[in-house]
């Protein structure tokens, strides 16, 4: 499969590597807004064709699917036109904008027959398929309570999308994607009710607190945030034990993937894992196993973060939870 990447954003660096090296996958082409960047990224990337404009991407002969990494609230219009030239699409995360927007990509790609997953790696790393048969399994007793916390502390420069509310900028959608994904994923359903406040600090959300409550009595937090130092782990309480894991959205640079279940007498069993999420979320793009099961996680994701972006907006009450669906 070739693909064309639109945007030239921090993330494609590491992405375009992870394409390349990728079987069956070439990188040919790569758009920016201005030649000079396209020129200067492609160059750097090592790829052939440097685009001036996303559409003029989207026609060329020498493209099959589309890598969107773009501000949030472009992404959907971006993955609807390029299914709508009959490219397949993987998309950054957030999906899009709102549960709405998610399933607008989903009925543009189907229309177009074409296959789509969003760039949310942690759900294609070997390591979650083994989360899941302990959550599944009953290793962990009965599930009780989800707790979850994703966080960067990191100067912006003023340009930056994530401090632009226009452009989808702030940390509900690009930090509590990861969040709410998590818990969904978890606790194995979705979410019956949250109630969520943030910190708005220049415009957007800085730092979002959440509670959520599923079926059954169980419960879930969220922690989100730009304003402390790198967090991306979760607990998942059990009747029995605990599954924690401090590195679920990328695995720490230069040490083993990894993560830990805590029993109620203090024995600690650890894992670790190998393999690459991203290079495995390619290639179930590129391959022909069904993708239902990631796109609903996404679709669902959105729902969950329509909830959290109405109780916010409602001054922090419990909101409804509406599945969003086809
Ligand atoms: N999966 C992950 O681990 C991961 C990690 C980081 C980010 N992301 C996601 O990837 C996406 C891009 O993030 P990023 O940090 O790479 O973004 P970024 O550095 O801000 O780049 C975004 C790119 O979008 C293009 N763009 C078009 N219109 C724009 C506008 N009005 N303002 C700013 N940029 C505009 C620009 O490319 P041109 O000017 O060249 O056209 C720019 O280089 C986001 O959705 C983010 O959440 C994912």
């Amino acid at each position: 499969m070739r693909f064309g990447v639109v945007g030239t954003g921090r993330i494609t660096r590491r992405l375009v590597a992870d394409l390349q090296s990728t079987d069956n996958v070439t990188v040919t082409a790569i758009a920016s807004r201005t030649r000079d960047r396209a020129s200067w990224y492609a160059s750097q990337y090592g790829i052939a064709a440097a685009v001036e404009g996303y559409e003029a991407l989207l026609q060329r002969e020498d493209v099959d699917a589309v890598y969107i990494s773009l501000p949030p609230s472009m992404h959907a219009e971006w993955a609807i036109a390029a299914a709508e030239h009959g490219l397949h699409v993987l998309c950054e995360k957030p999906l899009a904008m709102s549960a709405a927007q998610a399933v607008s990509i989903d009925v543009a790609c189907q229309n177009g027959g074409v296959r789509w997953l969003d760039a949310t790696g942690w759900l294609h790393h070997p390591r979650t398929d083994a989360f899941s048969d302990w959550i599944r399994s009953g290793r962990l007793g009965e599930i009780g309570h989800v707790s979850v916390a994703v966080s960067f502390y990191q100067p912006f420069q003023s340009d930056d999308h994530r401090l632009d509310a226009s452009l989808g900028g702030g940390c509900v959608l690009d930090l509590g994607w990861y969040a709410s994904g998590l818990v969904r994923f978890a606790s194995l359903g979705m979410p019956l009710e949250v109630a969520a406040d943030v910190v708005i600090r220049e415009g957007v959300p800085q730092r979002l607190t959440a509670m959520l409550w599923m079926a059954d009595g169980v419960t879930a937090t969220i922690s989100c945030g730009y304003d402390t130092a790198t967090r991306k782990w979760f607990e998942v309480a059990g009747s029995a034990a605990s599954l924690i894991c401090d590195d679920f959205t990328r695995p720490w640079a230069e040490r083993p993937t990894r993560c830990w279940i805590h029993d109620a007498s203090g024995q600690v069993e650890g894992h670790t894992f190998e393999g690459s999420q991203e290079r495995r979320m390619i290639a179930r793009l590129v391959g022909d196993q069904a993708l239902t099961e990631w796109q609903q996680h996404a679709i669902d994701t959105h729902s969950i973060l329509d909830a959290i972006s109405l109780s916010v907006n409602h001054g922090g009450g419990r909101v409804t939870v509406r599945q969003v669906t086809d």
